[in-house]
């Protein structure tokens, strides 16, 4: 797929040049084709998902989402552009978000929706229920980016608040929106709209939702996620309901033919080996508790440096990691220890380096294109793109996960853990491990004590 004969730096204008590619969703350009231009697409950590009631986490110390100035009543107009994808409407940084580890700032909202006759367009599903529309307000993570165009390719880049929508009531609300449609039929166009308050979009319960590691829902879908989509849905009428999906074109105004921007939706993708939180009790349910994080960090400890035979038996693994595991405690078993550890000192040193490194837990993923260029298009001989970032990627963002009990230890992670391993030497200072594996685990989440009323 990537000429062999560029260079790193043609590798990294073609990826920049692909990236400009147009994308949409209908057969021609749609989620199948997505991949194609934009490789995180088909990474692992991908949105939206399939909730299931039946199989969430609830976690006591999920706060309410607080919103801070929200209404923008009286303040400046607010931009309305139609992106050919959605519409979206520019948010002032004045409004914030606290209730999360970080403080999140507004940069844009937008909605995804389905179609006149088929009113079903949310992109997340609940038991498989699909809602009408689906509202994203995007916020960025404020202590540590300046401005969201630096944020969003990071990590803990984004915080998207989700709003499912079905049709019922008339909303006031959403008609500070919709009534204004009819000046951005074409991709492109653009209108200034009174600002208003925004909290009117939102379900009266802010208490009661979804939380999961995931992407953007859209190219380059980069895994910057933090999502939390509110379970309670809001209405619109079904007059506003045909606004919204009869009124506006993806394509742009000098285009022959007329492309109406209807089921602009992304469809559930694997959840893969990620947990998804609740913050409220419903059907069955299991709790998280600090044991989990304790349990969790020996069994990384012990994959560094301990017994591999005592990870396997702890029966806390997936199946396929254990055989994994399995195998390499074979392998280990029959090799002899390896020589170049000459004192404890030089073997502290190796670990503490390799520990340092694996703890960032920020992944960049544009400067990750930048480093590994060469790496990617050697490689690109017998893998795809996609393929090569997503082992560049994984195992970072895996532990991260497994350490704060929201995923379960992927393969690819234990192979990464394991490829620092001195076999067969005994490492004594098993605890000097400690303050870089509670990198992970000084999440607020976990320290739910705190946090109890
Ligand atoms: C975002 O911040 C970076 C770094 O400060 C800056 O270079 C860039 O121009 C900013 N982008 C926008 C859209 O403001
Ligand atoms: C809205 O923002 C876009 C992008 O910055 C800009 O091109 C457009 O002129 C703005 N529209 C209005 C009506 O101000």
């Amino acid at each position: 797929m990537l000429p062999l004969s560029l260079t790193p730096f043609a590798l990294l204008l073609q990826v920049a040049v692909v990236y400009g590619t147009n994308w949409g969703y209908t057969s021609r350009d749609g989620e199948s084709h997505w991949n194609q231009h934009f490789p995180y697409c088909a990474g692992p950590l991908q949105s939206p998902i399939a909730f299931k009631t039946a199989k969430l986490i609830f976690d006591a110390s999920l706060r309410p989402i607080v919103l801070e100035n929200y209404d923008l009543t009286g303040g400046r107009n607010l931009n309305l552009t139609n992106s050919g994808h959605s519409f979206q409407v520019v948010l002032p940084s004045t409004m914030t978000i606290s209730g999360l580890p970080q403080r999140y700032t507004a940069a844009q909202l937008h909605i995804h929706w389905g179609s006149k006759t088929s009113p079903l367009g949310s992109e997340h599903t609940v038991d498989s229920k699909r809602y009408a529309a689906e509202l994203h307000i995007v916020h960025y993570n404020s202590e540590k980016y300046p401005n969201v165009s630096m944020a969003f390719d990071k990590s803990d880049g984004l915080a998207v608040l989700g709003v499912f929508i079905e049709i019922g009531a008339f909303s006031p609300g959403y008609d500070n929106i919709f009534s204004y449609l009819t000046q951005i039929p074409k991709k492109s166009n653009s209108h200034n709209i009174p600002a208003f308050d925004i909290r009117t979009l939102m379900p009266q319960r802010l208490d009661e939702y979804f939380r999961y590691d995931g992407s953007l829902t859209t190219p380059p879908c980069y895994q910057s996620v933090q999502w939390t989509v509110f379970k309670n849905p809001i209405t619109v009428s079904q007059a506003q309901y045909d606004t919204l999906t009869t009124t506006l074109f993806a394509s742009s105004a000098n285009q022959a033919i007329a492309v109406p921007l209807i089921n602009n939706f992304r469809k559930p993708l694997p959840i893969e080996n990620r947990v998804v939180l609740s913050s409220f009790k419903l059907g069955v349910t299991t709790y998280m508790s600090t044991t989990c994080v304790l349990k969790r960090k020996a069994i990384v400890r012990q994959l560094l440096v301990g017994d591999l035979e005592e990870v396997i038996e702890s029966g806390l693994l997936s199946a396929s990691a254990t055989k994994l595991l399995y195998q390499q405690y074979a392998q280990a078993e029959l090799k002899q220890p390896i020589h170049g550890f000459t004192s404890s000192a030089s073997v502290s040193s190796k670990w503490l380096s390799m520990l340092k490194e694996i703890s960032q837990p920020t992944v960049a993923f544009g400067s990750l294109l930048q480093q590994k260029s060469l790496e990617i298009q050697q490689s690109t001989t017998t893998k795809s793109l996609a393929v090569t970032l997503a082992d560049a990627v994984l195992p970072k963002l895996n532990l991260n996960s497994y350490l704060a009990c929201k995923a379960d230890l992927a393969p690819a992670t234990i192979k990464y853990i394991l490829s620092g391993r001195p076999l067969g030497n005994e490492y004594e200072d098993f605890f000097l491990l400690d303050p870089y594996l509670d990198r992970y685990t000084m999440h607020p989440w976990l320290r739910q004590m705190e946090w109890e009323d």
